[in-house]
């Protein structure tokens, strides 16, 4: 677990999620849709509260990290990896996502989570963090160029949100030795 005095003084934790975190992990999505932060506009777009738990323990076995970050016992953010691509030349490399409560939006919440994602992933052998995030989307793209993510690519009009075409930024930060140093041998097989 990490802890930081950020928030007027009062630790912001990161743990493992667990199964009873996955209705504040959705509720925290869901308002996130419905601004239009995600690509998905529609409440249908949203995961049924049961796919989340699957989805969580399967990233869990698999050791993929998937953390929470709570304030006074309150899950106000989330953040997790999934494989770039499912190829197996593709294991070292990662794609993240992270969520911060509405309520809770510049406390410093989404700096922990991020930094204890990168520690993660670097902890489990991974070597590259991958993310896509929306060219209007200026927290996301200021708080990658805090964790100093690159900005690799540039994806025109692949969304479409509230009638207009939206383009997506590719931001990439490699871990530990990156592309350097082969992996290690047993890792992540
Ligand atoms: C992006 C997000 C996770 C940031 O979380 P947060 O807790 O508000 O961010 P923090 O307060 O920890 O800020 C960390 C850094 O991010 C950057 N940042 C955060 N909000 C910003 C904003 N509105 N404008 C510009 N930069 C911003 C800053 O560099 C900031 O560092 P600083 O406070 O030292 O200046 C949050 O805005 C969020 O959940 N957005 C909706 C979901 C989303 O877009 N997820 C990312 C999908 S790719």
């Amino acid at each position: 677990m990490t802890a930081t005095p950020r928030d007027n003084g009062m630790p912001i934790l990161v743990r493992p999620s667990r199964d009873e975190d996955v209705e504040a992990m959705l509720a925290i999505y869901r308002r996130h849709i419905r601004r239009g932060v995600e690509d998905n506009v529609e409440d249908s777009g949203v995961p049924d509260p049961d796919d989340v738990k699957d989805r969580r323990k399967n990233l869990r076995s698999r050791r993929f990290p998937h953390l929470v970050s709570t304030l006074h016992g309150e899950v106000v953010g989330y953040a997790y990896v999934v494989l770039f691509r499912k190829r197996p030349a593709y294991r070292f490399t990662v794609k993240h996502s992270i969520y911060v409560h509405h309520e809770y939006l510049g406390r410093g919440i989404g700096r922990v989570l991020m930094s204890a994602l990168i520690e993660a992933c670097a902890a489990a052998g991974f070597r590259q963090m991958i993310g896509y995030v929306d060219a209007d989307n200026v927290a996301s793209l200021g708080l990658h160029a805090a964790f100093a993510f690159e900005q690799v690519g540039h994806l025109k009009g692949v969304g479409f949100k509230y009638g207009k075409w939206a383009d997506s930024i590719i931001v990439q930060r490699s871990l530990g030795p990156g592309s350097t140093k082969p992996p290690f041998q047993a890792a992540l097989r």
